[in-house]
């Protein structure tokens, strides 16, 4: 999945946590436990890639891979043209004027003992030069185009809505005027008037090529409005990756069309998966299989099909469907 114009490639990313039964113990062996598997996504120039899928599916664990704040298990990633697989932070620093992420959890990106004018100020000059006028008057622009008044600069953290913090984080980021963003949820605890302005000025800054993106969301129309193309993630795995139209008119994995209905139908994933599970296998505890397709437990298409066993038998590839150059999916029996 690279191409020449690729600005940021990942091949192979695996993530493993170690997870304890009790606490960290010398009798306690810990289990590792896969958040990412396998993943390889590249992202072009002036692009924004979505990536969507259900709570847990690895999708902030790979925004934070890509920005070097979680080490890979394996795999490599290339920003740039250049191979930044372990860089340390310190090798890293430079590379972060370039690529920065807005974090899905704001009170681990705002330092609550500082005002945000400082916050603010802090980010500018360690990534620019200028004088403090110059950051003063930086600080309050960009705080306009996030539809922030001044005011909120003589205020810390803990004073401001969710909202307001995730305009300030955003604010941060622009701040930085990096080439990729990472955006973790950016619109989350915004309202829906606040949420369109600050997603036409994202796409303002793609149109004029100064931005490329990486778009995580649970909102579907979002992904749907803002994405050239959307990698469907399902526990630390890709499912399906294809153009807009692709994904949401040409559904082919099973579980990309549970997340599509759950959006039409208007409920929550976490909702319509559970109601799957219950329809399928009568509860809503999970069998979760050894080998093969991770997601044939609560496969419509599986039961449908009488359990074919290959699907629990052995592992698929992301491969293409033969009518589309664009469109992968990683299913035996996709619709
Ligand atoms: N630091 C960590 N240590 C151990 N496990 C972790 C850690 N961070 C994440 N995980 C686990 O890795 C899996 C993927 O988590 P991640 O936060 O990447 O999911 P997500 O797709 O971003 O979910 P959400 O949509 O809820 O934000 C989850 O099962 C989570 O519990
Ligand atoms: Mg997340």
């Amino acid at each position: 999945m690279t191409s020449k114009n690729s600005i940021l490639t990942i091949s192979g990313a695996c993530k493993e946590y170690k997870t304890y039964y009790f606490l960290p113990h010398i009798f306690s062996r810990p289990t590792s436990f896969p958040a990412l598997d396998n993943v390889s996504l590249s992202l072009h120039q002036g692009e924004i890639l979505g990536i969507i899928g259900e709570s847990g599916s690895g999708k902030t664990t790979l925004g934070k891979s890509i920005i070097n704040l979680n080490k890979l298990t394996r795999g490599t990633i290339s920003l740039f043209g250049r191979d930044v697989t372990g860089f340390s932070q310190r090798k890293f620093r430079p590379l972060r004027k370039s690529i920065q992420m807005i974090f899905q959890d704001l009170d681990a990106a705002l330092n609550p003992n500082m005002k945000i004018k400082n916050i603010l100020q802090d980010i500018y000059h360690s990534h620019h030069q200028g004088s403090k006028s110059d950051s003063e008057k930086q600080i309050i622009n960009i705080l306009e185009s996030v539809y922030l008044n001044e005011s909120i600069l003589e205020k810390y953290p803990t004073e401001l809505s969710g909202g307001q913090k995730r305009r300030v984080s955003i604010a941060g980021v622009l701040l930085v005027g990096p080439k990729i963003i990472i955006a973790d949820e950016p619109t989350s605890g915004l309202d829906a008037h606040v949420q369109r302005l600050i997603m036409h000025l994202l796409l303002k800054l793609q149109s004029l090529n100064k931005l490329s993106m990486v778009l995580i969301s649970h909102d579907l129309s979002l992904i749907q409005e803002m994405c050239q193309r959307i990698i469907v993630m399902y526990q630390g795995s890709i499912v399906e990756t294809g153009t807009k139209d692709e994904i949401f008119q040409n559904t082919a994995h099973p579980y990309t069309q549970q997340l599509v209905n759950a959006q039409l139908q208007n409920i929550s994933q976490y909702q319509e998966h559970s109601r799957h599970l219950k329809q399928n296998h009568g509860n809503t505890k999970l069998i979760k299989p050894t080998q093969g397709c991770m997601f044939s437990p609560h496969c419509s298409r599986y039961l449908l099909l009488g359990k074919p066993e290959i699907c629990t038998s052995k592992p698929s590839t992301l491969s293409k469907l033969s009518f589309s150059p664009t469109h992968n999916v990683k299913c035996y029996f996709p619709l």
